[in-house]
């Protein structure tokens, strides 16, 4: 069944694709009423990654954008997962034992189980797993792994219940890796959002990865915003490269440390000027990855999430990946609901 639903959507034709793709035009840089807010892996605070059970609830929390990350199959069929290496998120150990090897992917060796080395079948029989050691464990064993066209589909029905329209936030994984084994996702990524109608101006989609080749590529063969993923200040974020960077992509996805940084005890420093530069090359900016746990929040916080979202928001970000979108709305909502 998840096979044959697979092959229907990257089959359908453009106008025979399920409707109800359009949204607002996005709005310029600092303009959006409050930045968006992005479920990072679903409502991965609560309910174990990259699952239809953790987008269903970042959905019903009120996200404006559910984030998937992808990966290949076997066959080519892409499937919602961090790595492809599946045994942090999955049971792929307990259900393959067989299967284990070693790979260099992006320069580093990896002894797991891959996504690469198993059919959409064999995938379909794992169950998730909870990443963090200390989030909730008791969902373990419950939820599959869902391909792109099952996003897709709850994406659009979830879309149709609640009235309004509910945006998907891709990232290609180890774009340079997939390709050189003859399994790009590019290309069949453009393909079933072709198919879904979902590639054109508009359309409520958000295209991102940390490779400047695939963030071009993408945005030249579709006509929905591309976002280049960045991890550190560097060369790349001068004013020179940045206005580079912004002939192709709509946005950049910087860690959230590059905006404020933290020092080594934990504390958050006074901020750097990336926002202000990034919008005065016209790049929208969406910092990763909020997250409420004493573990990822800066201490000065004392515990208190929604001031960090808050000091985000007063530096201009027009957008946030959060493992829990209810603390987001919460924050832009009580805590900073300020209007620009
Ligand atoms: O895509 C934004 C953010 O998710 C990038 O980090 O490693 O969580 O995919 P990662
Ligand atoms: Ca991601």
């Amino acid at each position: 069944m998840r096979f044959a639903l697979g092959l229907f959507c990257l089959l359908l034709t453009a106008g025979a694709a399920p409707s109800g793709a359009g949204a607002a035009e996005l709005a310029a840089p600092g303009t959006l009423p409050r930045p968006l807010v992005i479920a990072h892996r679903g409502a991965s605070g609560y309910v174990p990654e990259h699952t239809l059970a953790a987008y269903t609830r970042a959905i019903e929390q009120g996200a404006d954008y559910i984030e998937v990350d992808l990966v290949s199959t076997k066959e080519g069929y892409l499937i919602a997962r961090h790595e492809n290496e599946l045994s942090t998120t999955t049971d792929v150990a307990q259900r393959f034992p067989s299967r284990r090897t070693s790979k260099v992917i992006d320069g580093e060796t990896v002894t797991g189980w891959f996504s690469e080395d198993l059919t959409l079948d064999e995938i379909g029989e794992l169950r998730a797993r909870e990443r963090v050691p200390f989030r909730d464990q008791n969902q373990n064993g419950r939820y599959a792994i869902p391909t792109i066209a099952e996003i897709l589909s709850l994406r659009a029905s979830k879309s149709r219940e609640l009235g309004r329209q509910i945006g998907v936030y891709i990232e290609v994984k180890h774009p340079r890796y997939f390709r050189g084994i003859g399994r790009p996702i590019e290309e069949p990524l453009i393909s079933i959002l072709a198919a879904w109608a979902m590639d054109r101006a508009g359309s409520p989609i958000f295209l991102q990865a940390f490779d400047a080749g695939s963030v071009m590529m993408m945005a030249q063969r579709t006509q929905v915003p591309a976002i280049y993923l960045m991890d550190k200040l560097g060369p790349e974020t001068s004013d020179e490269s940045l206005k580079t960077i912004a002939t192709y992509a709509k946005g950049i996805g910087p860690a959230k440390t590059m905006i404020i940084p933290v020092d080594e005890n934990g504390r958050a420093l006074p901020p750097t000027d990336l926002v202000k530069r990034a919008h005065a090359a016209g790049l929208l900016v969406h910092p990763y990855t909020f997250r409420p746990e004493g573990a990822f929040l800066p201490v000065n916080y004392n515990g208190d999430a929604l001031r960090e979202y808050c000091d985000f928001r007063r530096l201009g970000v027009d957008g946030v990946f959060t493992d829990t979108p209810d603390l987001a709305l919460k924050a832009f909502a009580e805590s900073c609901p300020m209007t620009k």
